[in-house]
């Protein structure tokens, strides 16, 4: 039985971590002009609303995209990113189709959209989705989110499991998103797994391994494992932002780890973070961690 809802947490300091990331990933892989194939082995429900019960239990957006929404001095990646945040939240006219954001105008911070939106803003109509989703309401709210596009298909299946059908893809280009919930331990093993059988079926292609920075010894543990996974260059990022609680507890920050990244992500990365880390704060000590081997 899953207990995990991403909605509670939708646009938290992690969820803008992973998405900055994301972004820059899609974006320069639609910049190549070739098609390609986005799988995202837990994608959620697609998209969020803030205001609704589960988002305001704990309102973790109020420390995430929230602190970036009105900023007019954001550095150009997160600029990008807040934008698509904001292109989301434009309701579509009544023929569906989505307004343009206009020049300067921020509309209010009611949604959040999930990995699988985000991606969809941003790769060509028609470009071909694999979604995998276990928990059945969540994969039939995104379902209806893409009802109907014959490229996408969501798959109310284990998604560890089930990457491994879809390598290699045709056309052999993929950026996959490995973002699992790890409310079982057992998560940490099975990315491992997972990722050692996608790179041995489809070494070229690209792939984002999420990880949260919680006092579990399989976490610090998870770059370390995934970095002997990569014989053909990796890069790791990690952003720190808030202490343990009392008890020892608590997601302090979060990390990627992407196999096979573009060589301008480290560059991108290294001009933001700064900026990010100092916006997410919720403590002194708040810092980040950009390692790569390139290929
Ligand atoms: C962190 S959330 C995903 C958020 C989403 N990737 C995003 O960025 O918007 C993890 C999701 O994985 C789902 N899940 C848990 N175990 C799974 C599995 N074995 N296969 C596929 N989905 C799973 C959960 O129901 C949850 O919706």
């Amino acid at each position: 039985m899953l207990a995990y809802r991403h909605a509670f947490h939708a646009g938290n300091h992690a969820d803008v971590l992973k998405h900055l990331v994301l972004t820059q990933v899609l974006r320069y892989m639609v910049g190549k002009d070739k098609p390609f194939r986005y799988i995202d082995t837990h994608a959620g429900a697609g998209g969020y609303l803030l205001k609704g019960a589960q988002a305001q239990k704990t309102a973790e957006y109020r420390e995430g995209i929230n602190q970036l929404w009105s900023r007019p001095d954001l550095p150009p990646a997160l600029a990008d990113f807040v934008q698509l945040v904001q292109t989301f939240n434009l309701q579509p006219d009544e023929n569906g189709v989505t307004p343009q954001l206009e020049k300067g105008m921020t509309p209010p911070l009611a949604l959040y959209p999930g990995s699988p939106s985000i991606a969809r803003l941003l790769m060509p109509r028609g470009s071909a989705m694999r979604l995998f989703e276990l928990h059945p309401s969540d994969a039939r709210t995104l379902a209806a989110h893409f009802g109907g596009e014959r490229q996408v298909q969501v798959l109310n299946e284990d998604g560890f499991a089930g990457l491994k059908g879809q390598l290699p893809p045709t056309p052999r280009r993929a950026v996959t998103l490995m973002d699992p919930s790890y409310e079982l331990v057992a998560d940490y093993g099975k990315v491992i797994a997972s990722m050692r059988e996608a790179v041995a079926r489809f070494a070229e292609g690209v792939y984002m391994v999420w990880y949260p920075q919680v006092s579990r010894v399989e976490a610090a543990q998870l770059p370390k494992r995934l970095m002997a996974l990569a014989p053909k260059g990796w890069l790791h990022v990690r952003m720190t932002v808030s202490q343990p609680d009392e008890r020892g507890f608590g997601l302090t920050g979060s990390g990627m780890f992407i196999i096979n990244p573009p060589y301008t992500l480290h560059q991108t990365l290294a001009a933001e973070l700064p900026f990010l880390v100092d916006a997410l704060a919720q403590f002194d000590g708040a810092s980040y961690l950009i390692e790569e081997q390139p290929a």
